[in-house]
């Protein structure tokens, strides 16, 4: 039979959308990405450092994990997982916070998800009413996207070069008695700094303080959404800590998001989770069942292994450190470089994660008036791929981007860091 052409098209097709979906933006990051890849495809050499993610030829996972998911597909581990995940995984996860943060939690405290993405889309759903406020500083990744999904007013609290972009007690603390929610990340992506144990500490002081102020008024507490998926990722004297370790009386108002996707270079495994007070992982484990976000089993079972296996851990943790510390080195140490040749340019010293903060200050250099268009002339010139800190919320055409090394190998920085500097005495000229 023939088909019948169907116009799926009509007037705008945009107008059936609800406000929240017609006001949704894409990720910036993503389009940036694709500009790259069309480039390459073009034929173009880039050094691709603008998705905050892994090659598997660089980073390939770990092999207990690749072996144990197969291991669990083929025993039948194949059907839906329970809805707050693989009670072994939870288990897991609850030992790692005792043994590796020093956070006693029951396991009802515990939900699993497929990646850390839903565990924070489930704790503002969780906590949210439209209108609500929430606290973040910037830059930071996606909160933005985060407040407009759940309908909250956002406070973007900006955070400067000298702080390494770090937030401090002293700034958000005008912020929080309207807040329901203050989200924090350490490390923090996209500046790749970690929070000093002094100020994890005055935060959950800060947060305890707040919340003894609302209590005798009958009001709603303030919560803290501590994103920690970078925190096995440190470097150097940089330590992870956290305000419930370091404060306990904090406890009831702090949820944590981790997972698998950084540690062990696993982004497209997806399995995350949250720790917090049970009555909010209990509503965060009921809003991700009906959404249906759950971690594959299989993929649930293989993670619960590798968390037992301390010694696989250790030898993984070691060698990916030192890849990710020898790409941000290598960064790092060529625009120091360059800053002592007195080109315009200044780095951050990596201290966690997989970013380096680096300032490209050539504005009003070749026409060139915004973060953007230094971007563009990074790629079109020098072929090096970055993204500006507007994408993670900080306004100003401050000249600061984020470097991400997963996806690079050393060799392609060697490379790229000459090109660059020819490419900055060039704007200059
Ligand atoms: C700070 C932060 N939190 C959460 C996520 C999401 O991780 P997942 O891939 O597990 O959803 C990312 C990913 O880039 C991240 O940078």
């Amino acid at each position: 039979m023939d088909k019948l052409p169907v116009d799926l098209e009509s007037g705008d097709p945009r107008r059936g959308l609800a406000s929240m979906a017609r006001g949704l933006v894409g990720s910036e990051i993503l389009k940036i990405a694709a500009e790259i890849r069309a480039k390459q495809a073009a034929g173009a050499t880039i050094c691709n450092l603008t998705v905050g993610d892994f090659s598997s030829k660089e980073f390939p996972i770990p092999k207990a994990l690749l072996d144990g998911t197969v291991r669990a597909l083929q025993a039948g581990e194949t059907n839906y997982p329970p809805s707050d995940g693989v009670l072994k995984l939870r288990e897991a996860v609850r030992d790692d916070f005792r043994t590796r943060l020093h956070i006693d939690v029951p396991v009802e405290s515990v939900v699993i998800a497929g990646g850390s993405r839903p565990i924070i889309y489930a704790a503002y759903t969780a906590l949210i009413e439209p209108g609500d406020v929430v606290v973040y500083p910037v830059p930071s990744w996606n909160n933005n996207h985060y407040v407009h999904l759940s309908g909250a007013r956002g406070i973007a609290v900006p955070c400067s070069a000298e702080d390494g972009f770090l937030p401090t007690a002293r700034l958000l603390e005008p912020h929080i008695k309207e807040a329901r929610l203050l989200a924090l990340c350490t490390p923090l992506n996209p500046a790749g700094t970690v929070l000093a144990p002094e100020e994890v500490k005055r935060i959950g002081e800060m947060l305890v303080a707040e919340n003894k102020r609302r209590e005798p008024l009958g009001q709603k507490p303030l919560y803290l959404l501590y994103d920690q998926v970078y925190w096995q990722i440190t470097f150097g004297n940089a330590q992870h800590t956290t305000p419930v370790a370091l404060v306990p009386e904090c406890a009831p108002y702090v949820i944590f998001v981790d997972g698998i996707s950084k540690a062990f270079a696993s982004t497209g495994v997806r399995v995350g989770w949250g720790v917090g007070p049970r009555a909010v992982i209990g509503a965060m484990r009921d809003i991700l069942g009906h959404v249906g976000a759950w971690a594959p089993r299989a993929e649930q079972v293989a993670t619960a292994e590798l968390l037992r296996d301390s010694g696989e851990r250790q030898r993984y943790s070691a060698w990916l450190l030192d890849g990710l510390q020898a790409r941000l080195n290598k960064l790092y140490n060529g625009f120091t470089a360059m800053a002592a040749a007195g080109l315009p340019v200044r780095a951050i010293a990596p201290q966690g994660a997989i970013y380096l903060s680096v300032q490209v200050s050539l504005i009003g250099k070749k026409g060139m008036l915004t973060n953007d268009a230094i971007r563009r002339y990074l790629l079109d010139e020098a072929g090096f791929g970055v993204v500006p800190f507007q994408a993670f919320g900080l306004q100003g055409e401050t000249g600061w981007f984020r470097l991400s090394v997963g996806a690079v190998s050393e060799k392609e920085i060697e490379q790229a860091l000459p090109r660059v500097e020819a490419a900055l005495r060039r704007a200059l000229e």
